[in-house]
């Protein structure tokens, strides 16, 4: 698969890593241009390119968006139709400033961050690991439910079984906490399994009592 990557942080890069590794050719940007990607290109092999913002989105069949909250708007907002779209971003007020609509808590981020990229099949998705567990914790060899789990959440099904599908050959177990605004709210940072070493049957039975204790 073609994967574009917006974002070569401590998220994106890993990812990138991982990306290539099950496989799969990625094209990744920054906001300083493709020439500062090189090394990191060349590290990845002939399955990584360097790429403009607007390129690595046209690449993808899968976008991989990992940039500060902060930056958002910046991101293009056309030329996302059918791009099934993976999006990792935090809210924290003091590297994003503080954000009305997510303080009164009238929107979640990834909401915000949606409606940035009109008709993208969007997933919230590894927001909730951090990027050195990402970087080291994936293990194909373990039956799913034992595998590190990466959360998802989202509207579209068919978007979400992509996007699970891709968590899996990289070694970890995709767990879905529902549509959009629910399911992110679940995976927002002062959530019970922000930042939580859990297996995939240790998330399952979390959001089950999270869902019993809330009905
Ligand atoms: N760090 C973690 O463990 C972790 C875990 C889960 C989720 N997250 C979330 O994932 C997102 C990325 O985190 P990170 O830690 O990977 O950040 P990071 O290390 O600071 O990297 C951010 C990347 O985004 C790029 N970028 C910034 N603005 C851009 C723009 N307008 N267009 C294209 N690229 C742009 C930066 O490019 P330049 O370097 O060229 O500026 C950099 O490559 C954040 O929302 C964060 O909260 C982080």
């Amino acid at each position: 698969m073609k994967i574009g990557i917006i974002g070569a942080g401590h998220i994106g890069a890993n990812a990138a890593r991982l990306f290539v590794k099950a496989g799969h050719e990625v094209a990744i940007a920054n906001s300083r241009g493709p020439e500062t990607l090189e090394p990191l290109v060349e590290e990845l092999g002939d399955n990584a390119t360097t790429a403009t913002v607007e390129e690595a989105r046209d690449f993808g069949d899968i976008v991989f968006v990992s940039v500060p909250l902060k930056n958002y708007t910046d991101l293009p907002s056309d030329g996302w139709e059918n791009k099934v779209v993976i999006d990792t971003s935090n809210y924290y007020p003091d590297r994003d400033g503080q954000i009305k609509v997510l303080d009164d808590r009238t929107t979640t981020t990834s909401e915000l961050v949606e409606q940035q990229l009109p008709g993208a099949r969007y997933v919230k998705g590894f927001n909730t690991i951090w990027f050195e567990h990402l970087k080291t914790q994936g293990n194909t060899d373990l039956p799913l439910e034992d595998r590190r789990a990466i959360f998802i959440a989202g509207d579209d099904s068919g978007a979400k079984e992509i996007v699970a599908k891709l968590i899996e050959e990289i070694g970890f177990a995709a767990v879905d906490t529902g549509f959009l605004h629910e399911g992110g709210i679940l995976q927002q940072t002062d959530s019970v399994i922000y930042n939580k070493d859990l297996t995939a049957k240790e998330a399952a039975a979390i959001l089950e009592s999270a869902s019993s204790a809330s009905a």
